[in-house]
C-alpha cells in the first residue's frame, strides 16, 4: 500500500541528514568526502533537498554508517522508515504498526530497549505525549507480532525513534547517531558562549579549509570549538568521543559492516592548529577537551589579546611544530556585542581589520551576529552568507587579506 495508491501510509528507506538553515550544500559536500575516503566502491547519488537544512538519500546501510560515525556539519542523521498521513491517534496506531511489521527486523532486535521522542508535531490533532505513546506502543506491537520482545527505556535506548509531522505527513525515522551530532563529548565545561560545534564545522567548510596547506588561527578561540573542529575535520576523527558511540552499531541492519568508527578517515594529515584568546580560563578548557579528543598534537594554546598575535609569533610556532604552510586562515566567532557598546564594539572591529591585515596571502572568516561588523570591518567579504547562530540572526563573511 502507498500514498499514491489512496493508502494513509507507506513504508520508506532514506536517509535524511538534518542541519542548520542554509547549509545543504556543505553537509552534501562533506558526506561526499567521507564516502570517497571511506568506501571506495560506492558512488553517492544527488541527494533531494528537503528544506533549507535538510538532505534526503537513498538509504544504503554502509554510507549511513559513515554518516553516523564521522559527519560533522549536520545536527540529526535519520533514517526514515515510515510515512502516514494518519490525522488521529488510531489510525497512526494502526498505519504504525502495520508498516512496522514488515521492516522491525532491519532496526530492532529482541530485548532491546527503545525510546521515542517527537519534534514539530504541534500541527497534529493530539498532543505530542500522546503521538509519542501511540507510536511507541505500535512499535512494540510490530516487534511482538515478528517475535520480539522489546521494551521502553528513556534512560538509556540501545534505538531511538524520532516522530516528525511536515506538512500533513507523520514521519517515523530512526535517529541514527541517538542523539545530536554535535554533543560530541568532548565538552567537560562550558565557556559563556560556545558555538555550537556543527556550526564551526560549517564555518570552516565555508572557508574551504584545507589542512594539507592551511595554517589555522582562531585569536578570539573562546573554548577552542572552531579549533577542535578544524583538527577533527583535517583527520576526519569519529564524530563522538570515546567512550561514546552512535547508536546504529548496534542494530541489525549494520551490523559488521566497515568502517569501523575507531579510525580516522586521514590518520596521516597533520594539521596545524592555533587557538587563542584573552581569557585565561580559556586556555584550560580548550586544552582539556582538546585532551578529551585526543588532538594534542595539533593544536597550540595561547592566551593573549589579539592584537599582540603578529605572522612572525604563529610561523615561529608552527616551525618548532615541524610545520610548513604554503597559506592561512584566521577563523572566528568574534565577541558581537552583549558586553560592548556600540562605539567600542567598532573600535573593536577595526582593530580586527588592522589585526588582519598583517597577514597578507592569508584568508579570515567570522561568523558575526553583529549588524555593523561589516562597515566597522571595513573590508570587502568575498562571501557573504547568512548562518544563524541558534536564535540570532548571524552572518558568515570570507575575506582574502
Ligand atoms: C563569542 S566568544 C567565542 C566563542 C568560541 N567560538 C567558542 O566556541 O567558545 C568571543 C571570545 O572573544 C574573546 N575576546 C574578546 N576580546 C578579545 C581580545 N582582545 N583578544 C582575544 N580574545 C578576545 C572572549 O574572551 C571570548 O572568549
Amino acid at each position: 500500500m502507498n500514498h499514491a495508491e489512496g493508502a494513509r501510509f507507506r513504508l520508506r528507506d532514506d536517509l535524511r541528514l538534518v542541519g542548520a538553515g542554509g547549509t545543504n550544500k556543505v553537509m552534501a559536500g562533506e558526506l561526499s568526502r567521507l564516502v570517497r575516503r571511506a568506501l571506495d566502491d560506492v558512488r553517492l547519488p544527488e541527494p533531494k533537498k528537503a528544506g533549507p537544512g535538510a538532505l534526503v538519500y537513498p538509504f544504503e546501510p554502509r554510507v549511513a554508517r559513515v554518516a553516523a560515525l564521522y559527519h560533522r556539519t549536520c545536527v540529526r542523521v535519520l533514517w526514515d522508515v515510515i510515512e502516514t498521513r494518519a490525522e488521529r491517534l488510531e489510525p497512526l496506531f494502526a498505519d504504525v504498526s502495520e508498516a512496522a511489521a514488515s521492516c522491525v527486523q532491519r532496526f530492532l532486535w529482541d530485548g532491546a530497549r527503545l525510546s521515542v521522542y517527537a519534534h514539530g508535531v504541534q500541527e497534529f490533532a493530539a498532543g505530542e505525549r500522546q503521538v509519542v505513546g501511540t507510536v511507541k506502543n505500535a512499535l512494540i506491537e510490530a516487534a511482538a507480532k515478528c517475535g520480539m520482545q522489546v521494551r521502553l527505556d528513556p534512560e538509556a535506548p540501545d534505538i531511538l525513534f524520532v516522530v516528525r509531522w511536515d506538512e500533513g505527513v507523520i514521519r517515523v525515522s530512526v535517529d541514527l547517531a541517538g542523539r545530536p551530532m554535535n554533543q560530541r563529548g568532548y565538552r567537560r565545561e562550558r565557556a559563556q558562549a560556545p558555538l555550537r560545534e556543527d556550526l564551526a564545522a560549517v564555518m570552516l567548510m565555508l572557508a574551504r579549509y584545507d589542512a594539507r596547506h592551511d595554517i589555522l588561527l582562531d585569536p578570539m578561540a573562546g573554548s577552542g570549538t572552531i579549533a577542535i573542529e578544524a583538527a577533527c575535520m583535517a583527520k576526519a576523527l569519529p564524530t563522538f568521543v570515546p567512550p561514546r558511540r552512535p547508536l546504529l552499531l548496534g542494530m541489525p541492519a549494520f551490523r559488521g559492516l566497515p568502517p569501523d568508527g575507531e579510525t580516522p578517515l586521514f590518520a596521516d594529515t597533520q594539521p596545524c592548529v592555533f587557538a587563542s584568546d584573552i581569557d585565561p580560563a580559556m586556555k584550560t578548557i580548550t586544552e582539556q577537551a582538546a585532551d578529551d579528543a585526543a588532538l594534542v598534537d595539533c593544536l597550540s594554546v595561547a592566551t593573549t589579546d589579539f592584537r599582540e598575535l603578529t605572522p612572525e609569533r604563529i610561523v615561529q610556532l608552527a616551525r618548532a611544530r615541524g610545520a610548513t604552510f604554503e597559506t592561512g586562515l584566521i577563523i572566528s566567532n568574534p565577541p558581537y556585542g552583549e558586553r560592548l557598546d556600540t562605539t567600542d564594539l567598532d573600535t573593536f572591529y577595526g582593530d580586527l581589520r588592522r589585526f588582519c591585515q598583517r597577514f597578507r596571502g592569508f584568508r579570515a572568516a567570522f561568523l558575526v551576529a553583529n549588524r555593523n561588523f561589516e562597515d566597522a570591518f571595513g573590508l570587502r567579504p568575498k562571501i557573504k552568507k547568512p548562518l544563524s547562530n541558534g536564535p540570532l540572526p548571524a552572518y558568515f563573511y570570507l575575506y582574502e587579506l
